[in-house]
């Protein structure tokens, strides 16, 4: 994880915990997942098909699907569009991740 860039908005609501990659983080309850871990300093979620160059959440409505990521044992899901949920367990593509650790 690199530093965070962004910081979470919604500082209001109580704080849940996510396993990402088998570590826990916690995340403000409300959050749609792509944006909580931005918040927590993970940018990239994925890797292109062609290039396997590190991919983000981009358009923030579902239509890129740039932020996609492996939640609770299923693939390809839009992070963006995915409100964040206690004990959710969420997969990141290593390859993504590496040199961002
Ligand atoms: S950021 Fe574009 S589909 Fe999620």
């Amino acid at each position: 994880m690199t530093e965070p860039r962004f910081r979470a908005t919604q500082t209001d609501t109580p704080l849940i915990d996510v396993v990402v990659n088998n570590t826990t983080i916690s995340v403000h309850k409300g959050q749609n997942l792509a944006a909580a871990l931005l918040s927590t300093g993970i940018d990239a979620f994925h890797c292109s098909a062609r290039l396997h160059e590190p991919r983000g959440p981009f358009c923030f409505m579902g239509s890129c699907f740039q932020c996609v990521a492996t939640v609770d044992d299923r693939s390809n899901i839009r992070t963006c569009r995915t409100p964040v949920r206690a004990g959710m367990r969420v997969e990141i593509d290593a390859m993504a991740m590496k040199d961002r650790v």
